[in-house]
């Protein structure tokens, strides 16, 4: 024994693999072997008495996991915090441990009864005493961490576990004497990650492999120079030798078996106070209210995987059940996040999912003016598609010109309080704009599931569409189709140039016939291969009819563009009847309005493709006004855009060959979007059957 440290250990009288409370046990019921984990343990023990005093804790029949002391509770000075374990498996420790530190001498801080805290296995000293590192994720309770900070008048730095078999921080993490700390990265999140690289240097960071990893080398207990742990790979040693550490290695495979090794034998007993440390948290709680068909439609799951995945823990406080089918359910939740970042990211998430409102805390939104036109300030609040109302002087005003990526400003105006979404290019000196993400709620639809099940674009609910199933959506798309035109709605359709390509150019240009389409919004290429084809017979040089490549055909767009340039726009061009079918002829007929935007890729560009983005932007937004619904048609880059301008409520159907496209387009977590994966010429051919076959005027469904 060469210092005053103290360690506390308990013998393995008892110790066995019972049960399974984390992976390492899986498939190791009783297989560990007493005699060999009494040699193991004798052998730790003994390495230990060596450095420091080990005092013992007398082991208690039906509780084989107290051999892991580190989950006894957490010392600093003579103060302890006892353990409150999440699982009922190791409970029953609780007492004894108690016991040995109120017969010791501790001052026992216990938590309440309903927040689990499993000691020094998730609370870990910074060796120079300056703050704690402290786990959740797994076993730890974020919520405990604030009371760890008031009783040990300490620094407390949260960390998130990610990776199950790292369920305990001390697993995975090990800070050593002179501010080194040897971790595992990829056991944290990423927030985690860049706490940990702020607090240490990376000069002392000691990151290591997994292979490292699931030898437990983080398990492992330091004094002064020594490192003692189960197993080290050569680099990992050469790499602590150099930090000035001695690796001592002593097998303990048989506590591997429990998920514990070195460090969850051991619990450090004397933590020296440094008076010049205080107590600081930065953990985060907010109560929310979430209301709505909360089982039926999944939105209590969705909400509360949002809160674990965006690195915050969450307590149901309360849950009232809607008890008609058709009453909604209101649920108030504690959410709590390690940092105020953290909590703004999840108050987002969850605002997106409806109406979240705070009830003990109802505020305003946050203010701040715009000091240069163009530019928001830092927190500023961003758009999404949903209706949101914005908290002003204690009432809730409506948000108009609703689109993601927005920013939400308020102006006075003489007829009262004017709430907006802007782009940021738009923002001017003078606009207030919402920051944080405090008073704003937005208003979702709610949907249960007899909503979902019963209105017409239910089955689309279901997402993305395969082949199969590619005819049923387009009876449905016939039908709304058929029913927004007779009852003077909008449908926007933005297309790329697949369309003509995949011969669906006729197809849309019926329908443009017809009255089906309100307004088209494209690029330069469509248009081009569209009057090619009217012109010339092909599409990029491709001959329509006989599906073959025409001689020196590649060249024909060139000379469409030029046709067009020289009558000056593409209208003029179907006045003077150069151009006499297709799309964009059904357009100048028809009076439907187009916009086409602009691109690098553009050849010409046709005299009437719009190069200032900026100004494709708005006409783009312009023509979205009052859309019932958007028919995405084969191009990512328009109907991307045309996705972020949309808010929701207007149907969106998305067809494209790549699911992934599909995917990204039609997830906006609400029934009004589907997406079919499918040729776009086979869908526009289907489609045009479809309307051809609906004889009668649209006929309202029941109910
Ligand atoms: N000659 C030109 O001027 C020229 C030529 C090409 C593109 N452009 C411009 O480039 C920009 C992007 O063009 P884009 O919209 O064609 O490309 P894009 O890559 O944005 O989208 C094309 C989409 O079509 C999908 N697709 C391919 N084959 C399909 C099929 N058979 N059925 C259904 N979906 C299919 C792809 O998966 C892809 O998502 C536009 O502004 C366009 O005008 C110009």
């Amino acid at each position: 024994m060469t210092s005053q440290i103290s360690f506390l250990m308990c013998p393995p009288d008892h110790y066995d693999v019972d049960y399974v409370i984390n992976p390492w046990m899986e498939g190791n019921i009783h297989k560990s072997s007493r005699d060999r984990a009494v040699e193991q343990w004798e052998q730790l023990h003994h390495i230990l008495k060596k450095h420091a005093i080990v005092d013992l804790v007398k082991p208690q029949k039906g509780w084989p996991d107290m051999v892991f002391t580190a989950n006894a509770g957490l010392v600093l000075g003579k103060t302890v915090v006892l353990s409150r374990f999440l699982h009922k498996e190791r409970q029953g420790e609780e007492p004894y441990f108690k016991q040995w530190f109120e017969e010791n001498g501790y001052t026992v801080h216990e938590l309440p009864k309903d927040l689990p805290f499993e000691g020094a296995g998730d609370a870990l000293l910074d060796r120079e005493g300056r703050w704690l590192w402290a786990g959740y994720g797994f076993r730890s309770e974020l919520d405990a961490h604030p009371y760890l900070a008031k009783w040990l008048d300490i620094e407390v730095l949260s960390l998130r576990l990610i990776d199950e078999r790292f369920y305990h921080l001390d697993t995975c993490f090990c800070p050593l004497k002179n501010g080194y700390l040897l971790y595992y990265p990829s056991a944290f999140d990423s927030y985690s990650n860049r706490l940990i690289e702020m607090r240490v240097t990376q000069q002392k960071r000691i990151a290591i492999a997994e292979a490292d990893a699931v030898n437990f080398a983080c398990n492992a207990v330091n004094i002064d120079h020594i490192v003692v742990m189960n197993k080290t790979s050569e680099d990992l040693k050469a790499h602590l030798a150099d930090a000035g550490f001695q690796v001592i290695e002593t097998p303990l495979n048989e506590f591997l078996k429990a998920g514990g090794a070195a460090k969850c034998l051991t619990l450090r007993v004397t933590e020296p106070v440094r008076e010049e440390v205080h107590a600081n948290v930065s953990v985060e709680s907010r109560i929310l209210r979430i209301e709505g068909h909360l089982l039926d439609s999944g939105l209590i799951n969705r909400a509360l995987d949002l809160i674990i995945d965006n690195g915050g823990s969450f307590q149901v406080l309360n849950f009232l059940l809607g008890e008609q089918r058709q009453s909604t359910s209101a649920a108030e939740v504690k959410v709590s996040a390690p940092s105020h970042e953290v909590m703004e990211s999840i108050i987002t998430y969850l605002i997106d999912l409806g109406a979240v409102d705070l009830p003990e805390d109802e505020r305003d939104a946050k203010l701040e003016a715009v000091t240069e036109d163009g530019v928001a300030p830092d927190d500023f609040y961003v758009t999404t598609i949903y209706p949101t109302e914005v908290r002003l002087n204690g009432e809730w005003v409506k948000v108009q010109n609703q689109r993601m990526d927005g920013a939400l400003a308020i102006t006075q105006t003489p007829n009262g309080v004017l709430a907006q979404c802007k782009i940021l290019r738009n923002l001017e000196v003078g606009d207030h704009v919402v920051v944080d993400v405090q008073g704003i709620r937005t208003i979702r639809k709610t949907e249960s599931r007899e909503q979902r099940n019963s209105q017409e674009f239910s089955f689309m609910s279901a997402g993305v569409s395969s082949e199969r199933r590619v005819e049923l959506v387009v009876e449905q798309v016939a039908w709304e189709l058929r029913k927004i035109r007779d009852t003077g709605g909008k449908v926007v359709v933005t297309a790329g140039p697949v369309v003509i390509h995949t011969g669906g150019g006729d197809h849309l240009a019926q329908l443009m016939r017809e009255g089906y389409v309100q307004a088209l919004l494209a690029g330069n290429a469509i248009a081009v291969h569209d009057i090619e084809q009217a012109i010339m017979g092909t599409s990029l040089g491709m001959d329509m009819q006989r599906g073959i490549a025409v001689r020196g055909g590649h060249r024909h767009h060139l000379k469409v563009i030029n046709t067009i340039c020289r009558y000056g726009s593409i209208a003029k061009a179907v006045e003077a009847g150069v151009i006499q079918s297709g799309v964009m002829y059904e357009c100048v007929r028809n009076h439907i309005p187009f916009c086409l935007a602009g691109s690098i890729r553009d050849d010409g560009p046709l005299p009437d493709t719009q190069m200032d983005l900026i100004k494709a932007q708005t006409e783009y937004a312009e023509l979205l006004q009052g859309a019932d619904m958007v028919l995405m048609l084969s191009s990512m880059l328009h109907s991307i855009g045309v996705g972020n301008m949309t808010p929701a409520g207007v149907k969106i159907v998305c067809v494209d060959i790549n699911p992934a496209v599909v995917t990204k387009l039609s997830d906006r977590g609400s029934i009004e979007s589907v997406g079919v994966v499918t040729d776009v010429g086979l869908f526009l051919s289907l489609l045009v059957q479809q309307l051809d076959n609906l004889t009668s005027p649209y006929i309202f469904k029941a109910g």
